[in-house]
């Protein structure tokens, strides 16, 4: 019988696309994904190293699989992810977990298939981690969470070094991989029935992808650098291209790099979703400095405004640190300041968290945790005051939703994102379909079959602070 397998996935959208790829090569060697954990024969788990708490929930899991391998040591347990990048981590696990039986890192994820091999007919353990990513693994098959969207990587690495930021030390160097590589991912992917994709990287404003074929490039229009160059709003035009895809977003953009030409093609490209992800981190210009962000608040601002001017209804999103070393009362009050002029649909608000290798980390005037909570505290009560508002102002609005599947909240319900990434759970009632409809007289099983992957017309009823509340009027025209 085959093996089974289980993937945990801790971190960013980095992280769940490798587990996805990583389910993809193991099932393409023939094994099978176990529904859950217990079921599983192996147990695979990603890491996540940004913030603490990721690193003790890492630990945490492990220290609840050390029961399961005591009772039965044919279970398999096999780590990856940044926090196998740093040493200290991987030196912790052979000192204190050794029954774990595999460890790799980040660079060489392609490897998994031919390590778990070797760990499953050698029965020993095997510890593989590669300091460099030594070229772009390309062509690797990948296992979706959704049939109708697809994350897909266009750059790895990063150059930033933001002061508190252990990224560019687990992921390495940034490297931008070839445009026709990625359009020939994206046009399988349709093929596949894929309509939504979202082009992923730590920072994708600054991508700089080579053609291969420097005449593929011609005609594109966007600001080309140089000829044979891709930058990344050229990427956007040429994904926009391929027949089926009808969503394109992306993930993370860096106030410092986001160019005019990207702006133009909001306003240009309709398949280019009315929503950006701005990670502000600080809005003290004393504090953005000391984090190397490389951009101030007035900077940050007028992007904010160019990006309105250009598409008014656009949606914000962004990040935001409270209590990096020296932060001051005055310099929360400029981030409250920035927030409240922003007015951010959401906003991921973090507490610092110390890095280790990081230069942050060695600064001598780190915030006291009460004080940190305390800041976090009124930043939150605002961010969430200002969501609940934007939200409300949906009620009675018609939005096209890219329908996922049966909501999580509510398994009568189903759910699904408009084009700004507002989450929205609407009902399907009878007595809102029309006659012909095709959804009369189904069950709840029969209806999520029909519109998982479909474009609805939903009524929005409630905004609440973080979800939309609406009722399904109709299938939207299809495109
Ligand atoms: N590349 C992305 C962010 C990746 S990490 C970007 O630059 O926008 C996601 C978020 O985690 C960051 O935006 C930041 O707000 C937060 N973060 C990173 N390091 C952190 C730390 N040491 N403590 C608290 N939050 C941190
Ligand atoms: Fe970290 Fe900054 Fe790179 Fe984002 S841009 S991954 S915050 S170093
Ligand atoms: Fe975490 Fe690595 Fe992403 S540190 S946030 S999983 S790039």
């Amino acid at each position: 019988m085959e093996k089974t397998f289980h993937i945990t996935t801790f971190g960013c959208q980095m992280n769940e696309h490798d587990s996805e790829i990583m389910a993809g090569m193991l099932e393409a060697r023939g094994l099978r994904r176990a529904p859950d954990r217990k079921s599983a024969q192996i147990e695979i788990i990603n890491t996540c190293s940004v913030r603490d708490n990721a690193d003790k929930r890492f630990f945490g899991t492990l220290g609840q699989l050390k029961r399961r391998k005591t009772q039965d040591p044919d279970f398999t347990v096999c780590v990856c992810g940044c926090m196998m990048q740093q040493q200290r981590v991987v030196d912790r696990i052979q000192e204190k977990y050794p029954w774990v039986d595999l460890v790799f890192g980040t660079n060489n994820l392609h490897r998994l298939p031919d390590l778990l091999d070797q760990v499953l007919t050698g029965h020993d353990k095997e510890i593989e981690i590669w300091q460099e990513r030594s070229g772009i693994a390309e062509g690797l098959p990948a296992e979706r969470m959704f049939r109708h969207k697809a994350l897909v990587n266009i750059t790895f690495g990063c150059n930033n070094f933001c002061t508190y930021c252990i990224v560019p030390y687990t992921r390495g160097r940034e490297e931008s991989r070839h445009p026709e590589e990625i359009l020939k991912e994206i046009r399988q992917l349709a093929e596949d029935g894929v309509r939504e994709v979202t082009l992923l990287g730590q920072n994708v404003n600054s991508y700089r992808g080579r053609f291969l074929d420097p005449a593929t490039g011609e005609g594109v229009p966007g600001g080309g650098l140089d000829p044979g160059v891709c930058t990344f709003a050229q990427l956007i035009r040429l994904t926009a291209k391929i027949p089926g895809i009808e969503r394109i977003r992306f993930m993370t953009s860096h106030p410092k790099d986001l160019s005019p030409a990207l702006i133009q093609t909001f306003v240009d490209v309709p398949e280019l979703c009315r929503n950006i992800h701005l990670p502000v981190q600080a809005g003290s210009d004393r504090i953005l400095k000391r984090m190397n962000r490389h951009y101030d608040s007035g900077k940050y601002l007028r992007l904010v405004r160019d990006l309105r001017a250009a598409v008014p209804d656009i949606t914000m999103s962004t990040d935001i640190i409270v209590g990096f070393p020296g932060e001051t009362e005055e310099d929360l009050q400029a981030t409250l300041d920035l927030v409240e002029k922003v007015g951010y649909d959401s906003a991921f608000t973090f507490l610092y968290s110390i890095r280790q290798g990081t230069p942050a980390a060695e600064y001598p005037d780190q915030v006291p945790d009460e004080v940190k909570h305390e800041r976090f505290d009124r930043l939150v009560e605002l961010v969430n005051r200002i969501s609940a508002e934007k939200d409300a102002a949906c009620e009675g609005k018609i939005y096209r939703i890219l329908v996922d599947g049966p909501s999580k909240r509510d398994r009568k319900a189903m759910a699904g994102r408009t084009d700004g990434f507002k989450l929205v759970n609407f009902s399907v009632r009878e007595e809102d379909l029309p006659e012909e409809s095709p959804l009369r007289g189904r069950s709840p099983q029969e209806i999520a079959d029909l519109l998982t992957g479909r474009f609805a017309d939903v009524i929005i009823t409630k905004g609440k602070t973080f979800s939309l509340e609406g009722r399904f009027l109709g299938l939207s025209e299809e495109a």
